[in-house]
Parts: structure tokens; C-alpha cells; sequence
């Protein structure tokens, strides 16, 4: 593996952790969430998305949520966002930086979005034109890599034609996505592997992982074989897919920064400060974060 450097931890937890709830998290406590992420040095926090508020009640203050944020110099807020209209909503929220998503399975994207992975391509094309014309960054997503809930594993051939697809549609960053987390680190070894061999640059390529069978924290050190220096997680291991049944959180960005600051490398963020966003978010949601090193840290600051 080559020296330690630097790692972009991309906080998730606000969008995709908190489209999963159950009950409304209440704005402020989203506003809060975000602002309190970003002060613990999270680099980038995706902090909401404009999709269809009758697809993901949980978000349909996106707009409240995002303008009200206090924008930390430096940091980077990008939003999710689905279609024409959802980049609309984005940008008269003030949004500068989208993310796209689709997926390497049809089945799971008709589920997610009402679109085949070609008919995505399609709702892309104006949002991209816009976003050129407006200086937006885009990165794109790529669900279902290494598995999807309703056509089982996934040809790492069919992943790698959408991930460098989204690339050539004006993607600056593909972040592939183990949505129902079944990847493991052979899989990892080889999609990545495959990217780079179709002239793909390793930096542009991030690992967004959900830790449902406990190989995330594995995926990631593979991904760090291969060179990745880009992982998404959530603050506490918050999160799901409402339209991936069985989808457990992403991997914690806890369990994340430990294993990233124990192996030497750099991501500039306070995992105390990591942990006590999560724990003020789980009082309102009323369910205790299922990161291990959160629990390890509240244990250890139980015993004083
Ligand atoms: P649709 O029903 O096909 O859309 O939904 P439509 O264009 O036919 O419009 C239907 C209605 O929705 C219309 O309203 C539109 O105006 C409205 P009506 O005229 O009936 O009153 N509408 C919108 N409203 C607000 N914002 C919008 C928007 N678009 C349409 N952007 C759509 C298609 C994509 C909109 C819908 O299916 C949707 O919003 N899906 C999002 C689902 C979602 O957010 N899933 C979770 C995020 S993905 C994820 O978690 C995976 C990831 O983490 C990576 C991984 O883990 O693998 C990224
Ligand atoms: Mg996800």
C-alpha cells in the first residue's frame, strides 16, 4: 500500500441516514446535524436531497433545510438530486454541488426512482447541461455494485459500464455504492481494478458502503489497496435505503476515522466531536447510534 496521506471522508448521514427514519426529524435538528458535522471538520456533509417529497417524506423540508445551514468557509454541502426538477429546487435553494444517482440493476433503480438505468441517463442530460452552464459540481452514483435486493449479484462488467458512463456524462467523481452491503473485498479488488483499466483516475473514484454483513471496515481497506482516498459514511452508522429492503446504515464514520487515524492517515476531523453529533441527533430520533467505536467511546467515558 503506498504511505499514508490524505483520506475525504464524505458525510452521508444527513441525506442518507436521515431518509430512513422513521418519525420527522424535526428541521432545526437536521440544521444542527449538518453544522455540527461540518464543525467537527467533516470536509464534505451531503446535507439534504430534492427528491420527490412524496417519495422521501423525511427530506421534504430540503429546501428550509439547506438555505437555513451556516456555510463553514471550506467545506463542501453537496445535495442529492434526481432529475430537472430536483436541480431546480437545488439551485433556487442555493445549492453548488449535486450529486446524481443511479444504479447498476434495473430493478433496483424502476423501485428507487420510477426509471430504467438507460431512462436515468436520459433525466440527467438536462440537469448536467444546467449544471455546466452554472459551474455546479457533479458527482455521480452507482448503486447495486456488488448486489442488488431483487437480481442478486451483480456482473462487476455491468457496475463498471454505468460508473464510466456518468464519468463521460461530466461526473468530476463516481462514488460506487454498496447499497445492501454483500461486497467484499475481492469485489472491491476487481470493479476498481476494472475502472482503472478503462483510463479511469483511482482519485476520482469514491466508496460510498453500507455495513449490513459487517465487511465495510474490510471494503475500505481494500479500497485503500487499490489507492481509493474517498469513502462515504454516517455519523453513528445512521441509515438504510428505503427502497433496498434489508439495507442497513452506512458504514459509521466513527468506525471510519478510527481505522483511517489508527492506519496514520490524515482526514482532519475530531472523531470526539464526530460522536457527539451523533449523540445529540439520537436523542431526538430516540435510537442509539450503532457505530462500535461510538459505543467503545461512551463506554470508556462511562468508566470516566
Ligand atoms: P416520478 O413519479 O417518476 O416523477 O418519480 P414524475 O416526473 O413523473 O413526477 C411525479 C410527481 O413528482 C410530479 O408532481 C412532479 O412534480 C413531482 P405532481 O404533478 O404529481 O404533483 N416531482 C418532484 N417533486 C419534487 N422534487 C423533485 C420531483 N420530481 C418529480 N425532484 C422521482 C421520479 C425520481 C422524482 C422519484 O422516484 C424520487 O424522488 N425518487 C427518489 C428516491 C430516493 O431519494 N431514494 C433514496 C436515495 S438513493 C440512495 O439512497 C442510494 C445511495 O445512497 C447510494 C447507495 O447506497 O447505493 C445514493
Ligand atoms: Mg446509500
Amino acid at each position: 500500500m503506498t504511505p499514508p496521506g490524505r483520506v475525504t471522508v464524505v458525510e452521508v448521514g444527513p441525506r442518507d441516514g436521515l431518509q430512513n427514519e422513521r418519525g420527522f426529524v424535526p428541521t432545526g435538528v437536521k440544521v444542527a446535524f449538518v453544522e455540527a458535522l461540518a464543525d467537527a471538520g467533516l470536509p464534505v456533509v451531503e446535507t439534504t436531497a430534492f427528491v420527490s417529497p412524496r417519495s422521501i417524506p423525511q427530506l421534504a423540508d430540503s429546501a428550509e433545510v439547506y438555505s437555513t445551514v451556516r456555510k463553514r468557509p471550506g467545506v463542501r454541502y453537496p445535495v442529492l438530486v434526481p432529475n430537472e426538477k430536483g436541480m431546480a429546487r437545488a439551485i433556487a435553494a442555493g445549492a453548488r454541488e449535486i450529486s446524481l444517482f443511479t444504479a447498476a440493476t434495473d430493478t433496483f433503480n424502476l423501485r428507487n426512482t420510477n426509471a430504467t438505468v438507460e431512462e436515468s441517463f436520459g433525466r440527467f442530460a438536462p440537469v448536467l447541461v444546467r449544471a455546466k452552464a452554472e459551474g455546479i459540481r457533479v458527482r455521480g452514483y452507482v448503486s447495486t455494485v456488488f448486489g442488488c435486493p431483487y437480481e442478486g449479484r451483480v456482473d462487476p462488467a455491468k457496475a463498471v459500464a454505468v460508473a464510466k458512463r456518468l464519468f463521460e456524462a461530466g461526473c468530476e467523481e463516481v462514488s460506487l455504492g454498496d447499497t445492501i452491503g454483500v461486497g467484499v473485498p475481492t469485489q472491491v479488488a476487481d470493479v476498481v481494478g476494472r475502472l482503472r483499466e478503462t483510463g479511469v483516475p483511482v482519485d476520482r473514484i469514491a466508496l460510498h458502503l453500507h455495513d449490513t454483513r459487517g465487511t465495510a471496515l474490510a471494503n475500505v481497506v481494500e479500497g485503500l489497496r487499490e489507492g481509493i482516498r474517498v469513502f462515504d459514511s454516517s455519523a453513528g452508522g445512521l441509515g438504510g435505503c428505503p427502497y433496498a429492503p434489508g439495507a442497513a446504515g452506512n458504514l459509521s464514520t466513527e468506525d471510519l476515522l478510527y481505522l483511517l487515524h489508527g492506519m496514520g492517515f490524515e482526514t482532519g476531523i475530531d472523531l470526539s466531536m464526530v460522536a457527539r453529533a451523533s449523540r445529540v441527533l439520537a436523542e431526538t430520533t430516540g435510537r442509539p447510534p450503532v457505530s462500535r467505536v461510538y459505543a467503545a467511546l461512551q463506554g470508556a467515558s462511562e468508566k470516566g
